[in-house]
């Protein structure tokens, strides 16, 4: 009896350290095939590698497993949020007729696109904004009368330049780009997009 329970001892400790082989191979594994996923890419246009790489945030959200850990998820919306870079001369509305075309434009971050020249926010591509436009994406909820609703308050006009700025701080494992964390959007272009959804003149408001 004793013989047998000391054998099945050695058994467990020969799986355990068989899995754990495994496991370390498979992580070998993975990062082979991440070197080798990268040689198939060149950097081209506005298109660089970085965008492979998954940062913190892109990792923690890939764990299926993201929405059961509430205190991650509070601890780096904050990160997040804190490091929004708001304009340096405090206006956060630019002018909504610039907004709207930005919003309108889907160029941007593609190898075809001309790195000299900025990128678009392509908004349309997932949020309506103005009842003129007749084709939208629903990926986002509707924007229509956002500011109406909501008024334009220093408060709002916060929200709404660090959503833009950085979606994951409110939201953290969304499908809305990061415009100015990814450095996708200038402080300018975010600041007419503002106004695109605050402004009372706006279409998105009418
Ligand atoms: C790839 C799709 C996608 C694109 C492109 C996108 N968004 Fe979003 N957006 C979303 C999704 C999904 C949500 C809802 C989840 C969340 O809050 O992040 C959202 C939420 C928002 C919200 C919060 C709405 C609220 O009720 O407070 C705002 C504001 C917003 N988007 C503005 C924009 C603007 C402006 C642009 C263009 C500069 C844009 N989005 C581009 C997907 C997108």
């Amino acid at each position: 009896m004793k013989k047998a329970l000391v054998s099945m001892a050695a058994l467990a400790a020969v799986l355990f350290a068989g899995i754990a082989l495994a496991q370390s191979r498979s992580a070998v594994g993975e990062v082979e095939a991440m070197r080798e996923l990268m040689r198939g890419f060149k950097p081209s246009g506005q298109a660089g590698l970085s965008r492979l790489v998954q940062d913190e945030v892109q990792q923690f959200c890939s764990d299926p497993g993201w929405q059961r850990n509430k205190a991650r998820i509070a601890a780096i919306e904050g990160q997040q949020l804190a490091a929004v870079k708001y304009p340096a001369d405090g206006k956060l509305m630019g002018n909504w007729k610039a907004g709207e075309s930005i919003a309108q434009s889907g160029v941007g971050k593609q190898f075809s696109d001309n790195p000299s020249q900025p990128s678009g926010a392509n908004c349309y591509a997932c949020h309506q904004l103005t009842p003129q436009e007749l084709s939208f994406g629903t990926i986002g909820p509707s924007l229509r009368n956002f500011g109406k609703t909501r008024g334009s308050s220093e408060a709002i006009q916060r929200y709404t330049y660090a959503k833009i700025y950085n979606s994951r701080a409110y939201s953290v494992c969304t499908n809305m780009p990061r415009f100015g964390h990814s450095e996708i959007l200038t402080e300018q272009q975010i600041k007419d997009v503002v106004a695109l959804l605050l402004d009372p003149e706006s279409p998105v408001n009418k």
